[in-house]
């Protein structure tokens, strides 16, 4: 985790911290306005002092502006601004920002490096770790993308001070997903919270151990396999679904909340296929409660499939999906795509 820093108060030293990593230059800050207003004159001050030449865009905040008109415009910038292979781009916001950034350093001349300063819970425990970039297509989320590790990930815990609950949660449904994959210790940090009545002010204390833990069992199986072959596939536990109800949704449903009630689904459809212990659906999803994230969708599940047909996951007329086979376990089960709409069925209500 040497490249990954952690902590409270870090951003206005990101200069210094990125200045270890990339001798000074023009460095291209990528942000929501929503983030730009309260984080970025910290961020360009700080990298000034350094010796860095900032440069600033912002775009709308949100996944509606996950496409390729932003993208366009983020490599025109970069373009017009006259950032060369020598310089570096720098996404300071959420998960949104962070794949947007990362896929104009990725393809922009080729590749350029970049840092990536996550402002979300979400983004700082999945998105800006492991170098996975992209955009939404119409037909599909993430459906074009690359593969780009960040030069480093500075994380300042105190910017979560002003994020929103339901942004918080998302991040939670993160969380609750390495839990399932075999996380001990995040499994117990939200299990002794489990009956409290905000979950967000209860893990305040543990807030980042808890982003540590995270970030080291993504790293786990991403290290294995950074092309997302194998071992990483695991983190898509929730996700087919997941994807799925976003879409469907033309992404009113959040990607953390979609992700909790695809981990739910799986469950409850991995009870009635006989790959769940009795019990997991109904563990997962008061943990999903206490979280305050859903764990199930009025979409229908042709509606659901529909959406999901074109999801990474599927190869061909098969696809790997991820079922829990207790709290704690998941295994990977390649079905065929016809299985789909059976496996919605169960686990959709
Ligand atoms: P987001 O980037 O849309 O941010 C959520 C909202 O919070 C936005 O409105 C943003 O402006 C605001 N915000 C961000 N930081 C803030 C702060 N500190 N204070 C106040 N407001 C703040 O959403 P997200 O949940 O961070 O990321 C979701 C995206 O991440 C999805 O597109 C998803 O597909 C992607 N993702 C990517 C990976 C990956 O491996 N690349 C993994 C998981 C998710
Ligand atoms: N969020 C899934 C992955 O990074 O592989």
């Amino acid at each position: 985790m040497k490249d990954i820093h952690l902590g409270s108060g870090l951003l206005k030293n990101c200069g210094d911290i990125i200045g270890a990593a990339h001798k000074p230059c023009r460095a291209a800050i990528v942000t929501d306005y929503t983030v730009g207003a309260i984080y970025v004159t910290t961020v360009a001050d700080s990298l000034k002092a350094a010796g860095f030449e900032p440069l600033i865009f912002a775009f709308e905040a949100g996944e509606q502006s996950k496409n390729f008109e932003t993208y366009e415009k983020i490599v025109n910038f970069l373009a017009d601004s006259e950032i060369t292979r020598s310089d570096i781009a720098v996404a300071s916001g959420g998960g949104v920002v962070g794949d947007l950034t990362g896929f104009a350093a990725a393809t922009y001349m080729r590749g350029i490096d970049y840092v990536q300063l996550p402002t979300t819970l979400l983004s700082m425990v999945d998105s800006s770790v492991g170098g996975k970039t992209g955009i939404d297509l119409e037909a599909g989320k993430n459906l074009c993308g690359a593969f780009r590790k960040p030069l480093c990930v500075i994380s300042d815990t105190d910017t979560l001070d002003t994020l929103e609950d339901k942004y918080f949660g998302d991040g939670l449904a993160e969380i609750i997903k390495y839990a399932m994959l075999g996380n001990e210790k995040i499994m117990e940090l939200l299990s002794e919270r489990i009956a409290s009545d905000n979950m967000r002010d209860a893990l305040k204390p543990v807030m980042d151990e808890l982003v540590a833990e995270s970030v080291k069992t993504k790293l786990s199986f991403v290290e294995e396999d950074f092309l997302d072959n194998g071992r990483r596939k695991y983190l898509n536990f929730g996700h087919t679904i997941g994807h799925a109800v976003e879409h469907a949704s033309r992404y009113a449903v959040h990607h953390g909340a979609a992700v909790a009630i695809g981990m739910c689904a799986m469950a409850r459809a991995g009870e009635k296929l006989g790959y769940t212990e009795a019990g997991t659906a109904a563990a997962l999803e008061e943990l999903v409660r206490a979280c305050a994230l859903p764990t199930d969708t009025i979409i229908s599940p042709d509606d659901l499939e529909n959406s999901a047909l074109s999801d990474k996951k599927r190869r061909g007329s098969e696809i790997d999906l991820i079922f829990p086979t207790k709290p704690g376990h998941c295994e990977l089960v390649t079905l065929p795509v016809s299985d789909l709409h059976n496996i919605l069925c169960l686990g959709v209500k």
